[in-house]
């Protein structure tokens, strides 16, 4: 969808964080990858919504951000890297190319070592054809799909990069144009959902936060079937409540540490909190400095009471926190230790260890 406005456009507080959270990740994917023991012959970095890689002010986008990520971090000079940038609106496309030729006056690999394409269409059309194109299967692809949260993307493309060695997207998605508008969208929106309609049943939900929850429950369940083991999603809140979701897919339990980590580490400075969606109260999970435990606590209750009556081990708990909520394992023993004074859980022992047992109090 061709942007209305002005190119660039102004950059939202929630952006801000969003970048903030890619260029930490990014700094740890390609060394992980291209700097290891045994690097990888290549990998693809891939962008289906590219934008123009500037901001009003001058800030950088994703594009710049990636390639920025590469050059400052990766030391292996043998391995091919490809980057490809997708766009439908031809004054990004424009402008994508100037920024990268202006930041990157000088070009950062030999022709060998990095190949670039930046391509006009949507992202449909080309996103996976330049996949192909570029060889880039067989090898790791992080996919970027950063549309304006109608996620125009195929189902076919989810499973492709599922299946694809040690591939992961990044996906921005926002409920508004789903809640908005169910009754008029077509074919195309259940196919943002794998084809399955089961996210219109939204229309029979009382309040826009249970709409909300289904939509981001809908989506998760999407990317699960289409092979995903790991997600890790949240919401990024700015101060005027405006709210972006994104959601991280792997099948690699350090990949989803380093995007948790990326995550957590997120510069205070944007007034952005984030929040996870399976949190009943919704509430923020950190203000300024400290992250809110309490949505974690309730999760933790959960999960002890449906668990065994004997008790469950920290650290089944901290993996309970690492694959089925936004916290990292860290977090688990404080929290812990915060239901144990409220009367909430009893331990084996004082002192609360990854191998305590800890239970729900009757
Ligand atoms: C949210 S912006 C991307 C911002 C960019 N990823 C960044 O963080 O700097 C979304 C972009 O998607 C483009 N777009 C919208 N619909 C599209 C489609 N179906 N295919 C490809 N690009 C599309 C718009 O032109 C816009 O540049």
């Amino acid at each position: 969808m061709p942007v209305d406005g002005p190119v660039p456009w102004e950059r939202a507080d929630h952006t801000g964080a969003k970048h903030d959270i890619y260029r930490r990740y990014l700094k740890r994917w390609f060394p992980i990858l291209l700097d290891g023991a045994k690097p990888y012959r290549s990998v693809t970095y891939a962008e289906g919504f590219a934008g123009p890689g500037i901001y009003v002010g001058g800030h950088p986008g994703s594009p710049i951000i990636a390639l920025q990520a590469l050059v400052d971090e990766v030391t292996n000079t043998s391995s091919l890297v490809k980057m490809l940038f997708v766009d439908d609106e031809p004054r990004c496309i424009k402008m994508l190319n100037e920024q990268f030729r202006s930041r990157f006056p000088v070009r950062p690999r030999t022709p060998d070592t990095l190949w670039s394409k930046v391509t006009l269409g949507t992202c449909i059309e080309k996103l996976e054809s330049a996949l192909d194109e570029m060889d880039s299967w067989g090898q790791p692809i992080l996919a970027v799909l950063d549309s304006w949260g109608n996620v125009p993307v195929t189902y076919r493309l989810l499973k492709r990069l599922a299946d694809n060695l040690s591939s992961e997207v990044i996906i921005t998605l926002g409920t508004q144009p789903f809640i908005r508008f169910v009754s008029k969208m077509g074919s195309d929106a259940d196919e943002v959902f794998g084809g399955d309609p089961t996210w219109r049943a939204l229309s029979d939900l009382p309040s826009g936060a249970a709409k909300r929850q289904h939509i981001l429950t809908c989506y998760r369940q999407t990317l699960q079937r289409a092979g995903f083991k790991f997600l890790l999603d949240f919401e990024l809140i700015d101060t005027r409540g405006e709210s972006l979701y994104l959601v991280f897919g792997t099948n690699h339990r350090r990949g989803l540490e380093k995007m948790k980590d990326s995550a957590w580490e997120v510069d205070r400075v944007y007034g952005v909190g984030f929040r996870d969606p399976r949190d009943e109260q919704a509430e923020a999970l950190f203000e300024l400095t400290e992250p809110a435990l309490a949505p974690l606590g309730r999760l933790l209750l959960i999960r002890l009471k449906s668990g065994p009556a004997a008790g469950m081990r920290i650290e089944s708990l901290r993996e309970f926190a690492l694959f089925e909520t936004v916290y990292r394992p860290e977090h688990v023993i404080r929290t812990l230790r915060e239901l144990r004074s409220q009367g909430l859980i009893d331990s084996d022992g004082q002192a609360l260890t990854r191998s305590s047992i800890v239970r729900a109090t009757p």
